[in-house]
């Protein structure tokens, strides 16, 4: 089965072909610059920029993959979670192409699409469990099969991402400042300053990442001018507090459901740290952590195809009539 794959629910557009599960191009047209001016994603200057270049995409991603419309055999693209003007962009010119070609159309769950999108690389066995961890999300997921996906825990207030964007705009860094911590911190000192852990007990599977905002805000007004080491010992204790958390409920998730599979997923998945981390950690007590390359870790189309191809092969599909949900629940 050839299929197109759409994604455009926050400020990436993005458009794969999938032949069999397997990509064959997987094109991403980031907005970060228009949106860097802003200090955060601006939805209206979102959905307009997603409307300008959607059909590019689209075009390219079919170019790349040496194909034409006449040869798709089906069309996916998520509709939801995400920005809802964002959403209805990709949802609309896939629905387009389906209703055109007279082909089946199935929509897809974004985040169904980040677990998925380990799968593009290797197979991993159901169950296990999955972190999601992006500049909107972060949750855990056990992932029994196709689609049946269990929340186990999640952010009650900011996600990692958006804690690493926000601690990095104290110190001026450009939105979003993750993977410019993440190179900073790798010369700086972890120690240097003590940053809180949330949600220590050891069965507690949800995350809070405000307290680790807040003390950072506090020690930077309190410092006072930073030098260039102080910025990379600040970037580094940051990142190690965040990273933390992260690992330490993956595996007490894999523990308590007990599971021996873990993937990691999302733009945070690409932080340097968390990938070494959560590699040796989960060796160390049986698990065995699967960490896809770093393009399928922030959003793209192919990981959207890859969940919507498992299920169209099991004769799923939607109506064209199928809306774009902001928040629609996963599993
Ligand atoms: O999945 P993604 O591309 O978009 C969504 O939010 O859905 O994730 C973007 C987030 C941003 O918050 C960005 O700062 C963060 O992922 N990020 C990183 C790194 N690369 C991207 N955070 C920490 N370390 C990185 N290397
Ligand atoms: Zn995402």
């Amino acid at each position: 089965m050839r299929l197109l794959a759409v994604e455009s629910s926050c400020d990436d557009t993005a458009a794969a072909v999938l032949q069999d599960g397997r990509a064959l191009s997987n094109v991403v047209s980031s907005q970060t610059d228009i949106h860097a001016a802003w200090g955060g994603v601006v939805p209206e200057l979102a959905s307009r920029n997603h409307a300008l270049t959607i059909i590019p995409v689209i075009q390219k991603a079919l170019l790349d993959a040496d194909t034409t419309l006449e040869q798709l055999d089906a069309v996916c693209a998520t509709h939801g979670p995400g920005l809802i003007g964002s959403l209805l962009v990709g949802l609309q010119a896939a629905k387009g192409i389906a209703y055109a070609r007279g082909i089946p159309f199935l929509g897809v769950n974004h985040l169904e699409g980040h677990l998925a999108a380990i799968q593009l690389e290797q197979e991993v066995p159901h169950p296990y469990v999955g972190l999601v961890c992006s500049g909107g999300h972060t949750a855990l997921y056990r992932v029994d099969g196709v689609g049946e996906i269990v929340l186990l825990g999640e952010t009650l207030d900011d996600a990692a991402g958006e804690a690493f964007d926000k601690t990095g705009k104290l110190i001026g860094l450009a939105y979003p400042g993750g993977a410019a911590m993440d190179a900073l911190a790798q010369s700086g000192n972890p120690t240097r300053f003590k940053l809180p852990r949330a949600l220590w007990d050891k069965d507690n599977l949800d995350f809070s990442f405000s307290g680790v905002k807040t003390a950072a805000r506090t020690l930077v007004q309190k410092h006072g001018a930073l030098s260039e080491q102080d910025r990379r010992d600040y970037c580094a204790s940051v990142r190690v507090a965040i990273v933390d958390a992260l690992v330490r409920k993956s595996l007490a998730a894999c523990r308590i459901h007990h599971v021996t599979h873990l993937v990691l997923a999302g733009g945070v998945a690409a932080n340097g740290l968390l990938r070494s981390r959560m590699e040796e950690d989960a060796r160390a007590v049986g698990i065995t952590a699967h960490i896809p390359s770093r393009a399928l870790c922030t959003d793209n189309a192919a990981m959207v195809g890859r969940a919507g191809w498992a299920r169209l092969v099991r004769g799923e599909t939607h109506a064209l009539s199928l809306d774009a949900d902001p928040s629609l629940p996963v599993g």
